[in-house]
């Protein structure tokens, strides 16, 4: 059935001494002259008009035939009734009234102040973090969609559980606990939208403002931005070759964000060593540790080290990660794993925010894992993504020779290059103009940046990609 488009609703007060059908034409011709009806738009047919209006059919054809006498309408056998006619090109008005100002709460402009977290750009020489979606297995992804749609499809289509469908908590249980040694019960997953929503419902629940939540320096601003929106003091704590240090004269910390598995954005691993001072540091803090393991399925030299997650014996590992990176991001699918007293808290906060996250796609998830297409699509994706890095440390070397340094590149979707010399802000503005993304470095320490680099997403890129974005980086002034 045609979409009716036209406005019909004062149609019915027509004035005294005037027949239905002159209003009816009166409101046609208004709005053809206003411009909300466009030239060459279909109107609705005369049946489906008249039941719209409660009038007979016979009003409406006699209407449409007398617009169409005007040289207002014209009618194609078969095909409807169109408009003849543009009279103005002015658009009509739609935009809803501005109020007087808009007072935001003090929360609201803390979060505006943050800047917000910015989405990267894909495929697009350099943006950040991003699968390779044309390399990405769609005719699977539609045979295992269409299969859960044809088969029982409204169990799909009603509210779920605000902890996930137990279908995908026992497949990422299980997916944890073999690839990651991630200690969990399936009832301990949390599927949520993404990792954001993890970062910004444990900020909510656990962090009162003015509480301390420690962040990696340089670290992610998405952490960075969730703390703050929930009024927690930052603190930071630099980095050295062993991940993230401990400072020496410890506030109470709320809770510290880190990224053992590969630290964001400088790649460093977090040394076994480490992760058992930070875990006896947590158990005596009564702190949280929260870890971000957000690519760690992407390494191409050695096995990644197992997850902090699994060596805690005092349940004070928060643990999480997202399908944004190993399926797409437009899922909107990621995982929190905690201890089970959080899990009645979190679904308490899930509900009163989303509810929970689409189920069908939560399903076609837990089947593309069950069936076995996950790991392989894992394996695929790790032998192109290193090929991908490998051109890009060559075509580095060759043509930036010492002008960028590559920091740590054994795993990830992303190359982090340190600039020794040169103005970062000016180059990134050049590299724009020339069609290059350059993720900066600098932003991404809360206080005075102590190095000056990129983040480079090569996963998402294609050979020729590489070396063409290369060439312009090699052409900047420097
Ligand atoms: C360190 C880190 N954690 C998490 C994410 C994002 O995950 P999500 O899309 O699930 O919010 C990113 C994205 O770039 C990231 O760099």
């Amino acid at each position: 059935m045609p979409q009716t488009t036209v406005p019909y609703i004062q149609l019915f007060q027509a004035e005294k001494g005037q027949t239905r059908r002159d209003k009816l034409c009166g409101t046609l011709r208004q709005l053809i002259a206003s411009g909300t009806l466009k030239k060459g738009e279909r109107l609705p047919s005369s049946r489906l008009l008249a039941s719209d209006l409660s009038l007979s059919r016979v009003t409406v054809e006699a209407a449409y035939a007398q617009l169409e006498s005007e040289g207002y309408l014209y009618r194609k056998t078969g095909k409807g009734t169109f408009v003849a006619v543009a009279l103005t090109e002015r658009r009509p008005e739609k935009k809803a009234p501005e109020p007087a100002s808009v007072k935001l709460s003090s929360r609201g402009k803390t979060i505006v102040a943050t800047g917000g977290c910015h989405d990267p750009l894909f495929p697009h020489a350099f943006a950040a973090g991003s699968p390779d979606l044309r390399a990405f297995p769609h005719a699977v992804w539609r045979r295992l969609t269409n299969q859960r749609l044809r088969h029982a499809p409204e169990e799909w289509m009603r509210y779920g559980p605000p902890q996930g469908v137990t279908l995908l908590q026992e497949a990422v249980a299980r997916y944890l606990g073999q690839s990651r040694g991630v200690r969990c019960e399936p009832e301990q997953v949390m599927v949520l939208t993404s990792s954001q929503q993890a970062l910004q419902m444990l900020a909510l629940l656990l962090c009162d403002p003015g509480d301390e939540v420690w962040l990696e320096e340089p670290g992610y601003s998405g952490a960075r931005n969730a703390f703050i929106s929930a009024g927690a003091r930052i603190g930071t704590m630099p980095l050295d070759e062993e991940g993230a240090t401990i400072p020496d004269i410890p506030a109470p910390a709320r809770l510290v964000y880190l990224t053992p598995s590969h630290q964001y954005p400088t790649g460093v691993t977090m040394s076994l060593q480490r992760r058992l001072q930070w875990l006896a540091f947590a158990r005596r803090q009564g702190c949280w540790l929260l870890e971000d393991d957000y690519d760690s399925e992407f390494y191409y030299d050695d096995q990644p080290m197992p997850a902090l997650q699994g060596l805690d014996d005092a349940g004070r590992v928060l643990y999480m990660g997202t399908f944004s990176k190993v399926l797409f991001p437009s899922l909107r699918l990621a995982y929190l794993v905690v201890p089970p007293s959080l899990v009645d808290p979190l679904c308490k906060l899930r509900s009163v925010m989303d509810g929970h996250s689409a189920q069908l796609m939560q399903a076609v998830t837990a089947d593309f894992i069950n069936h076995g297409h996950f790991q392989a699509h894992l394996r695929l994706m790790r032998k192109l993504y290193a090929s991908r890095r490998d051109l890009l440390l060559e075509q580095l070397a060759n043509k930036l020779g010492d002008r960028l340094q590559p920091l740590s590149h054994s795993s990830g979707l992303q190359l982090t290059v340190a600039l020794p010399q040169g103005d970062e802000r000016r180059l990134t503005q050049e590299a724009q103009q020339q069609g290059v993304i350059l993720p900066r470095l600098s932003p991404l320490y809360s206080g005075q940046p102590r190095q000056q680099g990129w983040i480079l997403g090569f996963s998402a890129l294609q050979r020729a990609e590489i070396i063409q974005a290369v060439e312009k980086l090699a052409r900047l002034r420097y």
